[in-house]
């Protein structure tokens, strides 16, 4: 059994059984059709259903088609530093923009870790505001067309339209959908007001309705569907979202279904060095193959739970190459040590480009700031 909200991921996660518990939609062909008019090429994510799923993505795409273009939101708690499954949802969100040629607001709720976790103060969320700032514009997004809300900053903005959503939610419904209790402080019980309102507020200061399109990881869905029959309330239309599933932790799918960033072993972290890297997937990282070489060539490996080949669904965007690391690992012909060897330069790759453009990030955040004239 596997246990999915926003604040607790844990076990085999079935995604099917997901997307029939959460009442999304799976991203089915003609709406891969649909997007791939606009876009040319899908990306490596959807062409492999690692984004699997929406709610009315259609309809925003709909408004799109008639000029009524969407903007993108999306969000990074701080409590601690970013890894590479973070990074999963953004470089997807930053694909879109690209592709569509759209705003986006991207929300720090730099309260919400705070009043979820014990051991968690006020000033180190802060501080990990400040660094998770930084793989944020590392990741390439757009400073001309991308903004910044943090929720203590911006309490100007989103305090007063977050008591209109908070006024529009019982504590019944809060319990039912997150599972929060009656113990719970009551900062966790208002938070998801602050979560809604990104969705809106764009359209509040521009004082007519724009369209939202919500690129998160699956985990967040329970925001959304609150936030969704609220919304409409206020006077505007219900946010679309599409849906990932994570990135699965080094320890291996049934484990670690979801990359945890407290459990250092099984996380890679954005500013991990390439020796780093390359020791925590020779040690940790789950193998599908045989006990011996002998077995292994014999018998083949199992790429369905070797957690190399599975991050290399994430992070090799060439589709034949990937096809021909999965049919020689399947024969045997490939030994766990090699795909892995094969999974360490990708990363190495990935993250000296990512730390690259992190460097120059600490003096960009202030552009990226949300300032509303
Ligand atoms: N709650 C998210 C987290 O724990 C942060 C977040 C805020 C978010 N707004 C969002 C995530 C919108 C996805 C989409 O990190």
């Amino acid at each position: 059994m596997a246990t999915v909200t926003p604040w607790e991921v844990k076990g085999n996660i079935d995604y099917d059984k997901l997307i029939k518990e959460f009442g999304v939609s799976k991203i089915d062909q003609p709406t891969l059709a649909r997007i791939q008019k606009h876009t040319k090429e899908l990306h490596p994510f959807l062409r492999r259903s690692i984004f699997f799923a929406h709610r009315d993505l259609n309809w925003a795409l709909d408004q799109y088609e008639k000029g009524n273009k969407f903007f993108l939101y999306t969000g990074r708690s701080p409590s601690g530093p970013v890894h590479i499954g973070h990074l999963v949802p953004w470089m997807f969100t930053k694909w879109l923009q690209d592709k569509f040629d759209v705003e986006l607001y991207f929300q720090f709720p730099d309260e919400e870790k705070f009043l979820f976790k014990d051991n968690l103060t006020f000033v180190q969320a802060q501080d990990s505001l400040h660094d998770n700032m930084l793989d944020v514009i590392a990741c390439g997004f757009n400073p001309k067309k991308t903004h910044f809300i943090v929720d203590t900053k911006h309490a100007n903005l989103m305090y007063p339209e977050a008591i209109k959503v908070a006024k529009k939610i019982t504590f019944s419904t809060v319990k039912a959908a997150f599972g929060l209790t009656n113990e719970h402080n009551i900062g966790a019980i208002f938070y998801t007001s602050m979560q809604a309102v990104p969705a809106f507020l764009p359209s509040v200061i521009a004082k007519k309705k724009i369209p939202c399109l919500i690129p998160h990881a699956i985990d967040q869905d329970p925001h959304f569907r609150v936030s969704r029959d609220v919304i409409p309330k206020l006077g505007y239309d219900k946010p679309a979202s599409i849906q990932c599933r994570f990135l699965p932790g080094l320890g291996g799918m049934t484990t670690d279904g979801k990359m945890s960033s407290s459990a250092e072993h099984t996380a890679i972290y954005a500013t991990d060095d390439a020796k780093t890297i390359k020791n925590k997937i020779n040690k940790y990282a789950f193998s599908g193959g045989q006990a011996t070489v002998e077995e292994h060539r014999k018998l083949g490996g199992n790429p369905d739970v070797d957690i190399a080949y599975q991050w290399l669904m994430f992070f090799e965007p060439d589709d034949k190459k990937l096809q021909q690391i999965h049919d020689d690992y399947k024969s045997g012909k490939l030994l766990s040590g090699e795909i892995k060897a094969i999974l360490i330069e990708r990363v190495q790759t990935f993250l000296a480009e990512h730390q690259a453009r992190r460097k120059d990030a600490a003096k960009m955040i202030d552009q990226f700031m949300l300032k509303v004239k």
